[in-house]
């Protein structure tokens, strides 16, 4: 028996929380690993959203346990927020099927306003984050001043972990001539929800490992993409955390070989939020349609997602520094109107072909694409259920795509909903 981990393979908002919401009718456990409240899961079914950004995809099923992991920051007030929130669409939410690990870090008030002090000081050099506390949250994680779930539970405690985190950040603050931030205030607000946030709170790696014991299958779900992974990414315009499939393991607390198949959902063209390279972006009317027809517009922060061809190379990247065994290729049908479509299979650097793209930023800037071209099926794929049933000229793409990237296309999405889905392979079976 197999568990499965899902990542993106791409810069985000790929479609997981689609694939994942499907593939947890297979899963008995679901687990969010890495990031914070920067992603936006997106589900739809039967006509309603569900937007989620702390809350794993599994969370809208019946029967189906949810965990938080010690890698993921949390920040208590977002997550209490998201919790009324889809509660609020009839979801039932409680301790029975809700856990979130006593280590995970908090994010608070101050972690948020260092992102936004950053940015707006870096002008040009800006990152494009978030602006969610997720980069300072992760820097005071590593740094060993950070404020974890379980550090709620003593008044005592709790004081004394403000005190050395705000000793640190308030040394930035003056130098930077911001007003200093206030421990008492923050202390009591935090004591005011500590009941509604330790409920949940439980050893996730020892949950797991009765799972596992069990026989339960556990879906790992991943936020953001393999190119906003702090090591692999397009350093440094990338997230503050691994985002690789093996982060699964660390961010939950079991071993890489408990996880059997990773998924690495694969949007059929790219996008991208927020600053840095994007070698295939389409600064036109192409880019321009691709963004209407696949309403690329962020779930978190609103913002106009930038567009382009698929990216073979990158593809090809992220799968082997993630150990993709297979792709779900989603937002086919965003395709369905085009002439021509044109996918990336090398770049030009200096005068010189290359095959992958280089680590140093100012090479990813520099890269130009070297595109294959496919023609258009101008016909719509939209809720397409079987392989077979998909326009010749599709096939030929898709067939080629996965020829490129050295790995299977195990899934095909063709709508937001749920079930249209096209299933090739079945992760959990392989
Ligand atoms: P995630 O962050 O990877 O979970 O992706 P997001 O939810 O941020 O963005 C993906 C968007 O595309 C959402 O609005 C989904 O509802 C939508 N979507 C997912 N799969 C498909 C698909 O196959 N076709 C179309 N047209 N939309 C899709
Ligand atoms: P999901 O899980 C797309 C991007 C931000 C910015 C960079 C750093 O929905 O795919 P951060 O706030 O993390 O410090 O921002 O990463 N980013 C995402 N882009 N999808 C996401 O999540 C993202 N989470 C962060 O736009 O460029
Ligand atoms: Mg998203």
């Amino acid at each position: 028996m197999k568990n499965v981990a899902v990542v993106g393979s791409q810069w985000g908002d790929e479609g997981k929380g689609k694939i994942v919401d499907w593939l947890s009718s297979e899963a008995d456990v679901v687990v969010r690993f890495q990031g914070g409240h920067n992603a936006g899961h997106t589900l739809v079914i039967d006509g309603v959203t569900y937007k989620l950004r702390l809350l794993p995809s599994g969370i809208v099923r019946k029967n189906k346990i949810s965990i938080i992991g010690n890698g993921v920051v949390v920040d208590p007030w977002a997550l209490l927020d998201e919790i009324k929130e889809i509660k609020s669409k009839g979801v039932e939410i409680s301790e029975e099927n809700l856990i979130l690990s006593e280590s995970a870090n908090l994010i608070l008030p101050f972690h948020k306003e260092m992102d936004e002090i950053r940015e707006d000081a870096a002008g040009k050099a800006k990152i494009g984050t978030t602006r969610r506390g997720i980069g300072p949250a992760y820097e005071d994680k590593v740094g060993r001043r950070s404020i974890r779930v379980m550090d709620l539970i003593s008044e005592k405690n709790l004081d004394h972990r403000l005190e050395t985190v705000l000793m640190h950040h308030n040394a930035i603050r003056k130098g930077l001539g911001k007003e200093l931030f206030e421990k008492n205030k923050l202390k009591k607000e935090l004591l005011e929800i500590a009941p509604q946030i330790l409920k949940f709170s439980k050893p996730v790696w020892k949950k797991i490992d009765e799972f596992k014991n069990e026989g339960k299958k556990i879906l790992f779900e991943g936020a953001q993409g393999i190119l906003l992974d702090v090591d692999h990414g397009t350093y440094p315009f990338v997230t503050s955390s691994n985002t690789v499939a093996s982060s699964a393991a660390t961010g939950s607390g079991c071993g890489p070989n408990t996880i059997g198949y990773v998924l690495g959902i694969t949007k059929a063209y790219t996008t991208r939020v927020g600053e840095g390279p994007f070698p295939t972006e389409l600064k036109n009317e192409t880019g321009e349609h691709l963004g209407k027809i696949g309403k690329e517009f962020g779930t978190v922060t609103s913002r106009k997602r930038r567009c382009g061809w698929f990216d073979g190379v990158l593809v090809r990247q992220t799968i082997k520094v993630s150990g993709i065994n297979g792709i779900a290729l989603t937002k086919l049908d965003v395709l369905d109107e085009l002439d021509e479509i044109k996918m990336c299979v090398a770049y030009e650097l200096d005068g010189k072909k290359v095959d992958y793209l280089p680590a140093a930023v100012d090479d990813q800037l520099k890269v130009k694409p070297i595109y294959k071209s496919f023609k258009g099926w101008k016909s719509s794929t939209k809720g397409i259920k079987n392989f077979e049933k998909l326009p010749e000229n599709a096939k030929i793409y898709i067939k080629e795509l996965e020829k490129f990237i050295e790995t299977k296309v195990s899934s095909i999405s063709t709508s937001p909903e749920r079930n249209d889905t096209i299933l090739i392979e079945d992760p959990f079976k392989i």
